[in-house]
């Protein structure tokens, strides 16, 4: 997020001379008119910074009822930060909730541009979201490293990666780390198929398995999808199972180059957007091609997983298994 904010900034301050701000907390510095102001000193030495210097939330501005019954105005109190401060634009970087509540503040008459951030790599409309290809790498390392307790053991490992809806970061880290099952939100398994797999494979002498499975999986009612698997398949099976859940450590750190890069031209590429009055959508990359998408096309859908994807059919050839064979 920080390399976004300084292409962004950078390239408005030093190329363009326009004055930046910083929202803090995501919409919710919108709603209470709590930002900084983002000159080059600000923007220096951030890059390789992982979240995001001015902070994030969850807000929802247009969820418009409160708590307690009333409504909370807060569109209302965005449209009155921007005119007070004489905003001509406002870019909002995040993933597809961001992007929703992005479509309807332009609905509202303010100018917004929208840049993809996720590590779900779910945001329609741009072939790639920055974050993915960091958590991608993280993922992946945490199950180069499950290898060796599978094999010294002989264990079945199970590793829960993120993803609620899409299963992108399962699919890319499980492939990458050897996993002999991925299991994605898109396809549904079933859990006869995924032991047999691995009993499969302890006949053919591999008495080791990884199983990989994004959170969002469904399962009856246990305490994570990674300890139902593991539960199950060693009640099914017999053999040793052990589970690990990724979690934030999957968010952090320092992004990979690539991240930084991507999030390097989407920023600059926005600020591009706002010189030339482009307004009321995402920025994109398609086939490695920085253009535009209305937002309008992009909010309250999600890119998943398609089941018949190449990259699948491909890794079923090799003898991977999705839990539905
Ligand atoms: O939307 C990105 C994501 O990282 C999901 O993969 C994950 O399930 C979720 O955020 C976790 O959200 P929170 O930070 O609100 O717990």
């Amino acid at each position: 997020m920080n390399a976004a904010i300084r292409g962004v900034g950078k390239t408005a301050i030093v190329e363009y001379g326009m004055e930046v701000l910083g929202f803090n907390a995501g919409y919710s510095g919108l709603i209470n008119s709590d930002y900084i102001e983002l000159k080059e000193a600000q923007l220096s030495g951030i890059l390789t910074l992982g979240g995001t210097i001015l902070g994030t939330s969850r807000e929802k501005p247009f969820k418009i009822v409160a708590e307690d019954g009333s409504d909370n105005h807060k569109p209302e109190k965005i449209i009155e930060t921007y005119k007070n401060l004489n905003l001509d634009c406002v870019v909002c970087i995040g993933g597809n909730g961001t992007m929703k509540t992005a479509h309807l503040l332009s609905q509202e008459g303010l100018n917004i541009i929208g840049i993809p951030k996720t590590i779900d790599n779910d945001v329609w409309g741009t072939d790639v979201t920055f974050g993915f290809d960091s958590a991608v790498q993280i993922a992946t390392e945490a199950i180069d490293r499950l290898h060796s307790t599978a094999n010294s053991h002989q264990r079945v490992m199970i590793i829960e990666i993120m993803g609620h809806t899409a299963g992108w970061l399962a699919l890319y880290s499980g492939l990458a780390g050897g996993g002999d099952i991925i299991l994605l939100p898109e396809i549904p398994y079933n859990i006869r198929s995924v032991c047999r797999n691995i009993e499969k494979r302890y006949e053919e002498k591999k008495p080791y398995s990884i199983v990989v499975v994004a959170e969002g999986i469904e399962h009856p009612k246990y305490q994570s999808a990674a300890n139902y698997m593991a539960n199950t398949i060693e009640a099914m099976t017999g053999i040793e199972t052990r589970e690990t859940v990724l979690g934030y450590v999957q968010r952090g750190g320092s992004p990979s180059p690539m991240d930084r890069i991507l999030a390097t031209r989407y920023g600059a590429f926005a600020t591009q957007c706002i010189a030339e009055g482009c307004f009321g959508t995402m920025v994109a990359i398609r086939k490695n091609e920085l253009t535009t998408v209305p937002l309008e096309e992009v909010g309250g859908k999600l890119r998943l997983v398609e089941p018949d994807l190449g990259l699948i059919q491909k890794a079923r050839k090799m003898g991977v298994s999705f839990g539905d064979d």
